[in-house]
């Protein structure tokens, strides 16, 4: 599968790292410009290039996207058209500042970022697990109920197939939490399943008591 990446940080390099020794091709970019991704993709072999924002979005049949809240905003608006898009991004009010809509629960982060690529197949993902972890906890040759839960929220059933497909390549099994907005709200910092080191089968108990 092609995979483009938007963001290259703690969680993009690591997932990109992910992607590629799963045997994905992925197209990376920062805000940066291509050239200064050229030790990472030259670490990641032939399977990865430097690119644009825009060529990201564009060569992915899944576009992963992992920036700041606060850099959505920069993000292109248009050419999201039925893409599958992941966002990993979290809000943190002392980080982020603080933003009523997302202080009264009426919106989530990601569907802030869905405002601004109106027509992506988006779905939440991967916003609950620490970088470290998402780097060394995936575990292929365990039975999915014993790997370590990767959670996603969204409203397209056959987006989030994907991605739960994705996830399981990559040694992880993808958990549901229900619709972008109720099922982004119980992935949030501060949440139950937030950050918890908790298998599949576990989780699924979490959610279960939580419920
Ligand atoms: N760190 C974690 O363990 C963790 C876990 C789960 C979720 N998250 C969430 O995932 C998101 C990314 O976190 P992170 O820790 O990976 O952040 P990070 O290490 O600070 O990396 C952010 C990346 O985003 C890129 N970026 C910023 N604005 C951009 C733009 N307009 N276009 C393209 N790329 C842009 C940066 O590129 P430049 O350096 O070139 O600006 C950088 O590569 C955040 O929303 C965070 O809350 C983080």
């Amino acid at each position: 599968m092609k995979i483009g990446v938007i963001g290259a940080g703690h969680i993009g390099s690591n997932a990109a790292r992910l992607f590629v020794k799963a045997g994905n091709e992925v197209a990376i970019a920062n805000s940066r410009g291509p050239q200064t991704l050229e030790p990472l993709v030259e670490e990641l072999g032939d399977n990865a290039e430097a690119v644009t924002v825009e060529e990201a979005r564009d060569f992915g049949d899944i576009v992963f996207i992992s920036i700041p809240l606060g850099r959505i905003s920069e993000l292109p608006t248009n050419g999201w058209e039925n893409k599958i898009v992941i966002d990993t991004n979290n809000y943190y009010p002392d980080r982020d500042g603080n933003i009523a809509k997302l202080d009264s629960g009426s919106t989530t982060s990601s569907e802030m970022l869905l405002q601004h690529i109106p027509g992506a197949r988006l779905v939440k993902g991967f916003n609950t697990i620490w970088f470290e972890h998402l780097r060394s906890q995936g575990n292929a040759d365990l039975p999915l109920d014993q790997r370590r839960a990767i959670f996603i929220a969204g409203d397209d059933s056959d987006a989030k197939a994907a991605v739960a497909r994705l996830i399981e390549d990559i040694g992880y099994a993808a958990v549901d939490t229900g619709f972008l907005h109720d099922g982004g709200l119980s992935q949030q910092p501060g949440t139950a399943i937030y950050n918890k080191e908790l298998t599949a089968a576990e989780a699924a108990k979490v959610m279960t008591a939580g419920a």
